[in-house]
């Protein structure tokens, strides 16, 4: 029989056992020696809660609105690259479970499901569309890049998260070791040219996916293609990537709708600070004229509410959402996003805060 998951770590643990080392490796890495993949988790232990009483936590209000959707909590998913490779449902199995928890799933560019199937596996089932959200990723290709765009806004996607931080894949020294590519049943099916499906070709001895964006992204972006991408979409645009104050001004400057606090997991930079770090100078620099939401490092629920003292609208997780989708596919996502709300809203009553305002904490 197996032992009962509790927390975010006995799903990880399970899902190292039940993967191939190769995705597990993919997943799992952080960039070179992984610094900030260990202090993205650790930033959360050095702050300490401070929980006020006698303040009537019978009942606890944990929804919020982010881009014009209430979800049931401030707890999103964050883009994670080739969910097929952790469950056959992949990514229409991940939309589902977040629709059944009334949150919110940011696609990747790079998911092993298209657009439209996504998008179909959350109206299949009754209570209308899930909610939706795009992560783009700049093609040297502007009419690849304006294609997923269009087809994201055609199918009900509310929202584009543009990531900034990936001119180049961050070094993965698994990926390279493992010489990572797509097992050979699978695809990025979003493309149509065989040499941007990443399912073919010859990537040599390196992480076959630090070739594939050495060929494909556009590393010459700059805030003048912020500035395009707005002309050319009506739905919101959000920077996923942001790590300081200056460059969170200058996100505003371009009129953004949002900013996400992000080091991508600890897969780019090594080196850069954990997220929850910098979080504080980005709300303050971004003076309420945006939403400003983070990601990294999120494993339990004490942790979402001291993003969310910090400043955070709201917060995104990666990693524990592909544990639950290899243990067990869309009830192992339900089950973890259950996990983080039920530690959320035992963490907000037990710190005296009953809303997702959260007011007394740090
Ligand atoms: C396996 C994996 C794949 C990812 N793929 C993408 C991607 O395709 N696009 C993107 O913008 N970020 C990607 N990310 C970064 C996540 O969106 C997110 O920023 C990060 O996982 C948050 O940290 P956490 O895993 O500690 O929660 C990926 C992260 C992981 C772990």
């Amino acid at each position: 029989m197996l032992a009962q998951r509790v927390c975010v770590s006995d799903f990880e643990d399970e899902a190292q056992r039940v993967l191939p080392k190769a995705v597990y490796d993919y997943y799992r890495s952080g960039a070179d020696q992984q610094d900030t993949l260990a202090d993205n988790v650790a930033a959360f232990s050095r702050w300490c809660l401070r929980p006020r009483v006698l303040r009537d936590v019978s009942t606890v209000d944990m929804r919020v609105s982010v881009l014009g959707h209430t979800l049931s909590m401030p707890v999103c998913v964050s883009a994670t690259a080739m969910q097929r490779m952790a469950h056959p449902d992949g990514e229409t199995a991940t939309a589902r479970a977040c629709k059944a928890v009334g949150t919110g799933m940011m696609l990747s560019s790079w998911a092993t499901s298209t657009i439209e199937e996504v998008m179909s596996a959350t109206t299949a089932s009754p209570g209308g569309a899930g909610v939706l959200w795009l992560q783009l990723y700049i093609y040297k290709d502007r009419a690849v890049t304006l294609s997923l765009v269009w087809r994201a806004e055609e199918a009900g996607y509310t929202a584009i998260f543009v990531t900034v931080d990936t001119p180049y894949l961050g070094r993965r020294l698994a990926d390279v070791r493992n010489r990572f590519k797509l097992p050979p049943h699978l695809s990025m099916p979003n493309f149509s040219s065989s040499a941007l499906t990443f399912s073919e070709g010859n990537y040599g001895d390196d992480s076959g996916l630090a070739v594939y964006v050495s060929r494909s992204i556009d590393p010459s972006i700059c805030w003048d293609d912020i500035d395009w991408l707005k002309k050319h979409t009506r739905l919101p645009v959000i920077l996923k990537g942001i790590l300081n104050g200056e460059d969170a001004v200058q996100a505003v400057q371009c009129g953004v709708d949002g900013i996400l606090v992000s080091n991508h997991g600890a897969r780019q930079l090594d080196g850069v600070p954990a997220t929850l770090d910098v979080l504080e100078e980005v709300v303050e620099a971004v003076q309420g004229h945006c939403d400003v939401f983070m990601d990294g490092g999120i494993r339990r629920g004490t942790d979402v509410l001291k993003a969310l003292a910090l400043g955070a609208k709201a917060v995104f997780v990666g990693r524990p959402v592909l544990w639950g989708l290899a243990c067990q596919g869309k009830e192992g996502v339900v089950e973890i996003l259950e996990l983080l709300k039920e530690e959320l809203r035992l963490a907000m009553a037990l710190s005296g805060n009953t809303s997702s305002r959260v007011c007394y904490c740090l």
